[in-house]
């Protein structure tokens, strides 16, 4: 079992409500543990220009209920090359650094897997991206709030739309993953749901708009993600319009779902794991991304976080009821 005496700790990709409390939660137990932390600034980006400062008990102190992250975040291209991670590297040798925790989402994972690969340093991943598209976890740090903070949305939009009888396409965030869409939509009780996930057919959600009309139904919701296949919630309200001549509105949430205080799920869940990343990398554990499976903490390789996709839950797209 290696000794591990330093740890660092970055912030990487699109931020995720959660963070600093995972990086307060790192920080609190290494040092429980005697073991010393740094913090990288700007994720990867830090580690390659040696931005890198040290993470004391008074630095994590009333950061458990901020969004955004202390650290910052950033994507870095330059660590996608090998001489990029071969200079983050060297950084961290110079530095005495041990070990690395990385708290982000995909792109970040596969970063990871390179460094550990050609490199041997040791590394744990945390699941930090508000889309929850990860390979291995059933939950990612900041998909909670950004689902609620999408919710909170479409009940206040439901309101208005209940008073004027108006229908509203309300586009939320997921470039390739339709899981906030998704669950938003099944708690916000939306008619339909467009995701990168399924073809969206026109005409069907047409017959089903002009259906809610029909039978008395004040509004119609439909929820899309930005990255469903026809371009946007305004696009196919355009599209909806020109088929059907429905008028409707559209509403595009956009980064309000990054941002945001974490709800307590959030919080407890970056808690967790991060003080069991410490936990595992002072045991020797190391080169795995942890998660939640089946209400567990589960520890899944970061080259299959890296290679693999998360598959598609469709018990929960059935909740929707759009196959009836
Ligand atoms: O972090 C994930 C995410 O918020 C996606 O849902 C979204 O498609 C993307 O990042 C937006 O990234 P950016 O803020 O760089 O435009």
């Amino acid at each position: 079992m290696g000794v591990v005496k330093k740890i660092a700790v970055l912030t990487s990709g699109g931020d995720s409500p959660g963070m600093n409390a995972a990086v307060r939660a790192v920080t609190r137990r290494a040092l429980k543990l005697g073991i010393e932390v740094m913090g990288s600034k700007r994720g990867y980006r830090g580690l390659l220009d040696d931005d890198l400062i040290p993470l004391n008990r008074g630095d994590v102190s009333n950061i458990i209920q901020a969004g955004g992250s202390i650290l910052i975040s950033s994507r870095c291209e330059e660590f996608y090359t090998p001489e990029g991670r071969a200079e983050a590297f060297k950084n961290c040798k110079k530095r005495n650094i041990d070990a690395l925790i990385v708290i982000g989402g995909n792109g970040s994972m596969k970063g990871a897997h390179l460094l550990q690969a050609e490199t041997g340093l040791k590394i744990v991943g945390l699941p930090g991206t508000i889309d929850n598209d990860l390979y291995g976890t059933e939950w990612t740090i900041g998909f909670d709030t950004a689902v609620n903070t999408a919710l909170d949305a479409i009940d206040k939009i439901r309101d208005t739309a209940s008073a004027m009888e108006r229908t509203f396409f309300i586009e939320v965030m997921g470039r390739h993953c339709g899981n906030i869409a998704l669950h938003a939509g099944v708690a916000g009780g939306a008619d339909y749901v467009a995701i990168p996930e399924k073809t969206t057919h026109i005409e069907k959600l047409c017959d089903l708009l002009r259906h809610g009309m029909q039978i008395g139904k004040r509004t119609n919701i439909v929820v899309v993600a930005e990255g469903d296949d026809v371009g946007g919630a305004q696009a196919l309200a355009d599209k909806v319009r020109q088929c059907s001549g429905i008028k409707s509105w559209v509403c595009k949430l956009g980064h309000i779902q990054r941002g945001g205080s974490p709800t307590a799920r959030d919080r407890f869940l970056a808690t967790l794991l991060g003080m069991t990343a410490v936990e595992d990398l002072q045991q020797g554990k190391t080169g795995h991304v942890l998660g939640i499976w089946k209400n567990a903490v589960s520890r899944t390789p970061l080259k299959d976080v890296a290679e693999k996709s998360k598959p598609f839950n469709e018990e929960i797209y059935s909740m929707l009821g759009l196959q009836e």
